[in-house]
């Protein structure tokens, strides 16, 4: 267990690894690093309660050292993004701070290389993740699906007021405006998308953002799946996202059972707050 871990920390850990350890604990201030490793503690026990397996943990451990050093390349074009939103109509901004992982993919698997990239999007809101995709990808066809009637942590009021819902809809059509002819707008639940859609239909990247509930993440995580080209991308966010009181009714509990039933057919990309991952085998 230990080479294992020991192996995949050597692959993606590099620069920790060749720091003195004197250097290191100088770099970390004692009260950064106890609220570092109280939050590493207490992801590490929700990921375990989740049903997570050892070669996640030890993916989550890795992508902790090392996001620093995949995000840095790409801020200069998250700051171009920061630049280029300030037209729209947003009310809240779940998206922004996903940006430089993002890039990080999109060059990894040369989505930008890639000629009519086909997206999917279950989960839209005010359209910002939506105008993002369209945005980075100028190649790219992005299929939206959305009630526009919020998620139970809108409708709770605790993520959104009563007026940002009755407004979510036109802000994203306002939003969305400019890539008309780039985009298919879907209204309705992600469940009723997949039983209406083309049977050989297949997307190059698929981002999983529509209901948190353990139930609606593992219908959306299997169908679109079922829906990703081979050496297609899947994102799921709020992976490590508790809402629900109860551990298992959160998105974790699906995406990492989901990952069990598909062990073989797909590889892990990246763990943080997102899951992403590659399918590699259409099994
Ligand atoms: C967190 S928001 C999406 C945020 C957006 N991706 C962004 O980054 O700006 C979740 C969205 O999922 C939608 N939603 C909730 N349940 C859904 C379902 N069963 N099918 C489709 N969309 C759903 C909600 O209406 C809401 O707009």
């Amino acid at each position: 267990m230990l080479v294992y871990t020991c192996a995949i920390m050597r692959n993606i850990s590099q620069p920790i690894k060749t720091m003195h350890p004197m250097t290191l604990i100088r770099k970390l201030k004692p009260g950064r690093c106890y609220k570092l490793a109280k939050n590493v503690f207490l992801d590490l026990r929700y990921l375990v309660k989740t049903y997570a397996s050892f070669h996640t943990i030890v993916l989550y451990i890795a992508g902790r050292m090392n996001n620093d050093r995949i995000t840095r390349l790409y801020l200069p074009r998250q700051s171009a993004f920061i630049d280029a939103k300030s037209a729209l109509s947003l009310s809240t901004d779940w998206f922004t701070h996903h940006i430089p992982q993002w890039f990080s993919v999109f060059d990894a698997y040369r989505l930008l290389d890639r000629s009519q990239v086909k997206v999917l999007e279950i989960g839209s809101w005010e359209g910002l993740s939506s105008y993002f995709i369209l945005h980075a990808l100028p190649d790219a066809t992005l299929t939206c699906v959305d009630t526009w009637e919020g998620a139970d942590e809108h409708k709770s009021g605790r993520y959104a007021t009563q007026e940002m819902l009755s407004n979510v809809e036109q802000a994203f059509d306002r939003n969305l405006s400019t890539f008309k002819g780039r985009l298919v707008k879907y209204k309705g639940t992600s469940y009723s998308f997949f039983n209406t859609a083309q049977p050989d239909q297949r997307f190059d990247l698929i981002y999983v953002d529509g209901s948190h509930h353990c139930h609606d993440v593992m219908i959306d995580a299997i169908k679109c799946f079922e829906m990703l080209k081979v050496g297609g991308v899947l994102i799921f966010d709020d992976y490590l996202w508790r809402y629900y009181p109860d551990f298992i009714d959160n998105p974790a509990a699906a995406i990492n059972l989901f990952l069990k039933l598909k062990k073989g057919s797909y590889k892990i990309v990246r763990v943080y707050y997102q899951m992403i991952i590659e399918k590699i085998d259409d099994r």
